[in-house]
């Protein structure tokens, strides 16, 4: 118990959200389609007195350090499973957006689980970190697995799919948006149009479009079911999805539940094009160019 362990993590991308209706326990059943995007956090834990967190980075003082921070949930969960102390500090070096839609925090809750299952030398079995994951929080599974899924029920029960590269750029807005504040507008805004929330479904065309590679195909299905709820909440982001089609996407949809947007493009040379298109366009604070799939939860060499 001793050293210390340095797990990357990325961010993801949903090339398709389907939302059903309200559940009895709160949550929507989802057809969450998953894209792991070259945009990540690194956690590194090491053994200390007492669990701790710090962390670094253009926005690390909106990331809350107490036990609200889904990777000392993740320490404390994994230590009581093992009957040990949660005795680590762990630090996060966050480049994923906070509270963005790009899954930041379950990323960390995944990348934290993976550092102090290798520090303490457990080797929990992949799928007891799964549960412990899912325990987490909705997009926690995925953070660890990573690649390409459909995340079905919740988001938690997920199923590999084939995806080829996909180029994206993705515009940071000011602030973030409550995950749940989404699902609760989106709930009202079903309320009021009057009509029954369909069951959701991850379309065949748009899974043989994320096989395919083909940028076009993929643009033409991209869809996101909570993005009338986040834009009627930040009606703001309405320009940053004109400004990215201005500027040559191929598409451009709110990523998750936001307020962050993503823009499908063809390239790489595209996506510095698109991305130095919205920096002028002063809709949106930062923009990130990515590519993915990319891999899930890492224990980078020591
Ligand atoms: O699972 P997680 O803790 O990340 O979810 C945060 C909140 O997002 C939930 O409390 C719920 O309000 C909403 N949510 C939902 N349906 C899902 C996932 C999340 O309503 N499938």
């Amino acid at each position: 118990m001793s050293g210390a362990v340095t797990v990357r993590v990325p961010a993801k991308v949903n090339v398709r959200l389907a939302v059903g209706a309200a559940r009895p326990d709160g949550f929507h059943d989802l057809a969450n389609v998953f894209l792991a995007v070259s945009l990540f956090d690194e956690v590194t834990a090491t053994a200390a007195d007492a669990l701790t967190v710090t962390c670094e980075g253009p926005d690390a003082h909106r990331v809350p350090l107490d036990r609200g921070n889904l990777a000392a949930r993740a320490a404390e969960m994994l230590a009581e499973r093992a009957g040990l102390d949660p005795a680590v500090h762990l630090h996060i070096d966050k480049r994923i957006p906070v509270a963005g839609g790009m899954a930041g925090g379950s990323a960390d809750g995944a990348a934290a689980l993976l550092a102090c299952d290798a520090l303490w030398g457990l080797s929990t079995p992949r799928a007891e970190l799964l549960d412990i994951c899912a325990a987490l929080g909705s997009d926690v599974p995925f953070s660890l697995v990573g690649g390409a899924a459909l995340g079905t029920g919740r988001g938690e029960l997920l199923t590999p799919v084939d995806a080829g590269t996909f180029h994206w750029v993705f515009a940071v807005a000011d602030g973030g948006l409550s995950t749940p504040a989404v699902f609760r507008e989106f709930d009202r805004l079903a309320a009021a149009s009057g009509t029954e929330v369909p069951a959701p479904v991850a379309p065949p065309e748009l899974l043989a479009a994320l096989a395919s590679g083909d940028p076009d195909a993929l643009a033409a299905t991209l869809a996101n079911d909570l993005q009338p709820a986040a834009l009627s909440l930040r009606p703001g982001l309405a320009g940053v999805l004109a400004a990215g089609a201005d500027a040559g996407a191929l598409a451009g949809l709110v990523s998750g539940s936001g307020p962050t947007t993503a823009f499908l493009v063809r390239d790489a040379e595209a996506a510095a094009k698109v991305a130095a298109g919205l920096d002028a366009s002063g809709t949106c604070r930062a923009t990130h160019v990515a590519s993915g799939p990319a891999a899930g939860a890492t224990v980078l060499p020591a």
